[in-house]
Formats: structure tokens, C-alpha cells, sequence
């Protein structure tokens, strides 16, 4: 392994925050400085790069020590980040000014080149990190770090950000109870997670939830209503479901918002759909809290500061090992390196075998199998 003589790094964050950014950013900066290196952030994923003009105090900002100082605990990304600027699907206007996805990756590895950037550490999930895979293929020198609450990415144990995510959920289903019970109701609560049924399914278990509807399992609401149903025979006056935004009926599909050019498609309804057709079948009242972006706000959980503390300190050991290409992982009691093509190949939905369903069905939770 030819080993870089680093000067410079990048860092960039991109799509959806997640708590545990700013903690990377620090650990990144701090492990860089302490090695002589100097650290530079892209603001709003590669948008500092690719649109400088955009940034008049500059696309690409100094990152002393001073300027990560007290960050740790604190949500959202001081670098800013989109889904809207993937340079491998940027929207442009084609022939007839019809809207039309380009390829900009040259443009950004010069970007790199003339800015003197030496190795970038890419903090991002399957779209980011796919990205930084083309980038490294182009020759950039690239590390990834894991991120996101949706806990999709394959080859690491957990994504930071989705401990604080499923917490808060879990917290928010508790305060459910208490109302669900005093107005005798069917409490519908929709949480994110793209097409993986990860948060719902963990924040529905620890939750006590009598129903839990996820992607990897399609439902069928009448086995849902009738649990309601047998739930209210038993003198359990109130039911509380958890779904899962990618979740869908058996032979339908999830509910999409929109589609559009150079963005994943945004999806919502889910919860929505499921407690008019329960309220529809069971006669009982029933109301929908969609929690949405609320998971990904807030401080992060000591356990996702401290797996986003080394991930980050990880990235630069491997850039000052020589490495590239890679992403850092979770693998107990270690981080370990995976090439970035084998963490974005395939997405990590929930097996429907696992420890964790087995145990929601011996708890008698309802999937509307
Ligand atoms: O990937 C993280 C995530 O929060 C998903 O769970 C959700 O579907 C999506 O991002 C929402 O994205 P946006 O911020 O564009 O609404």
C-alpha cells in the first residue's frame, strides 16, 4: 500500500443529517491536526466545490482546531449538507429545456486537485457513500464514515445517528401510551427509515407496540384490525401501531410524496394511510403522530458520540496507513475497514428471521402477516 504524504484533507457530509456529525468533524480535525495535517470542510456536501460562486466566504472552509471546539454534543452538521447536490445525477436543463440528470465527477476531482486537497473523508450514507466509491475510482484518495439513522448501510454493525434516532422514538411512543389510554384510542405512529424497517422495528419492540408494520414484511390490514379488535375482547382499551414510512400493503406499494430529478424519491403517508383504514375496519378513533424529522435532530447519545468520535479518529488512521477507498466500520470490540463498493452493493433491510422479529412475535406483536 503506497502510503500518501498528506498535507491537506477535505471532509464533507452529505444527505440527511444525522446526530454524531459534528462529532466525526471533530475527531476527524483533531486526529488530522495532532498529525500535522491541515483540514479543510466542503459546505452543503460537494455544492462548496461544484457551486463556489454560491459561497462568497468560500465553498471550501478552514477548519482550524478552534473552529471544532465544543461541537460533540451538538446535532445537525456545522458544514451543512443536501440531497440535491449528487455531481453523479446533477440537474441541468437538456434540449427543449427538459430537466435532465449530468455527470460532474471529473469537474469535482479537479475541483479537489486546484484546491490542493491531498485525501477526503466522506461522512455519508448509501447515496454519499457511492459517490465517494466513483471518486475513489477516479483516483481521489477517499475514506467513508458511516452515517445514518435509517441503520441501512450493509457491512457495519450500526450507522451512527440511529441510536439517537431510535431512542427518541422510543421515548415519543411512551408519552403515546398515557393519551392512547385516557381516550380509549388507536395511536398510529410513523417513523422514518426509507425502505428499511430498522427504526420501527426497534423503537416498536422496546415500545411495547402491539403492531409494527415494516418494508420487509407487507401487511395485511385486516390482521391488524383484528388484533385491535381481540386487544379491546381482553380489555386492553387502546392499541399502539408503529409504521415504518417504507412500509407497504401485501401486493401494493409504499406511499411516495414525489420524484424528482437528481434527488431520492420522497416518501410519507404511510402512517396516515394505516389509521383511516384501521379507524375504517374497527370503529375505534384513531389518530396519527408522524415523527419525521424530529429523529434526526437533537444531541446524540453517548453511544453515538462515542462510535462517531472513533469512526472519525478510524478515517484518519487509515488515510495515515495509506488507505483508500474504504469505509470504516463497526465490527465489536474493532473498527475495521470494508471497500466502499461492498458497504453500498446492497441495502440492509431487516432479515425476517432475526433475533428481534423472533422476539416481537413471541411478545405476540402483530406485523399483519
Ligand atoms: O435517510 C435519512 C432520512 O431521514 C430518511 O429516513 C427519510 O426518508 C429521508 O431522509 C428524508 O429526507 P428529507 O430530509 O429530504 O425529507
Amino acid at each position: 500500500m503506497k502510503r500518501l504524504n498528506i498535507k491537506r484533507i477535505a471532509i464533507n457530509t452529505g444527505g440527511g443529517d444525522a446526530p454524531g456529525l459534528n462529532a466525526v468533524i471533530r475527531s476527524v480535525v483533531v486526529s488530522s491536526v495532532n498529525r500535522g495535517w491541515e483540514c479543510y470542510g466542503i459546505r452543503d456536501g460537494y455544492n462548496g466545490l461544484l457551486e463556489p460562486k454560491k459561497y462568497p466566504e468560500g465553498g471550501l472552509i478552514p477548519l482550524p482546531r478552534s473552529k471544532v471546539r465544543g461541537i460533540t454534543h451538538l446535532g445537525g452538521t456545522i458544514l451543512g449538507t443536501t440531497n440535491k447536490g449528487n455531481p453523479l445525477k446533477w440537474p441541468a436543463k437538456g434540449k427543449g429545456g427538459k430537466l435532465i440528470e449530468i455527470d460532474r465527477s471529473d469537474e469535482l476531482i479537479k475541483a479537489f486537485r486546484k484546491n490542493k486537497i491531498d485525501a477526503l473523508v466522506a461522512i455519508g450514507g448509501d447515496g454519499s457513500l457511492g459517490i465517494a466509491n466513483v471518486l475513489s475510482q477516479k483516483g481521489l484518495c477517499v475514506v467513508g464514515v458511516p452515517k445514518t439513522i435509517d441503520n441501512d448501510l450493509d457491512k457495519t454493525v450500526i450507522t451512527f445517528g440511529f441510536d439517537t434516532a431510535v431512542s427518541f422514538a422510543t421515548a415519543c411512543i411512551d408519552r403515546l401510551h398515557s393519551t392512547a389510554e385516557a381516550h380509549q384510542r388507536i395511536m398510529v405512529v410513523e417513523v422514518m427509515g426509507r425502505y428499511a424497517g430498522w427504526i420501527a422495528l426497534e423503537c416498536g419492540v422496546s415500545g411495547t407496540a402491539d403492531a409494527i408494520l415494516i418494508p420487509e414484511i407487507p401487511y395485511d390490514i385486516h390482521k391488524v384490525a383484528r388484533k385491535m379488535e381481540e386487544r379491546w375482547k381482553c380489555g386492553a382499551n387502546f392499541s399502539i401501531v408503529v409504521v415504518a414510512e417504507g412500509a407497504k400493503p401485501k401486493g401494493g406499494t409504499c406511499s411516495v410524496v414525489s420524484k424528482e430529478i437528481g434527488r431520492a424519491e420522497k416518501l410519507g403517508g404511510a402512517g396516515e394511510r394505516v389509521a383511516k383504514e384501521l379507524q375504517e375496519m374497527t370503529g375505534k378513533e384513531t389518530r396519527c403522530v408522524v415523527l419525521g424529522h424530529l429523529l434526526r435532530g437533537g444531541t446524540p447519545t453517548t453511544f453515538d458520540r462515542l462510535i462517531s468520535l472513533r469512526f472519525g479518529a478510524a478515517a484518519v488512521r487509515a488515510l495515515s496507513e495509506g488507505q483508500s477507498g474504504i469505509m470504516v466500520a463497526l465490527d465489536p470490540p474493532t473498527v475495521r475497514y470494508i471497500p466502499l463498493i461492498e458497504a453500498t452493493n446492497r441495502m440492509k433491510t431487516v432479515p425476517t428471521d432475526c433475533d428481534i422479529i423472533m422476539t416481537a412475535r413471541d411478545l405476540g406483536i402483530c406485523f399483519g402477516e
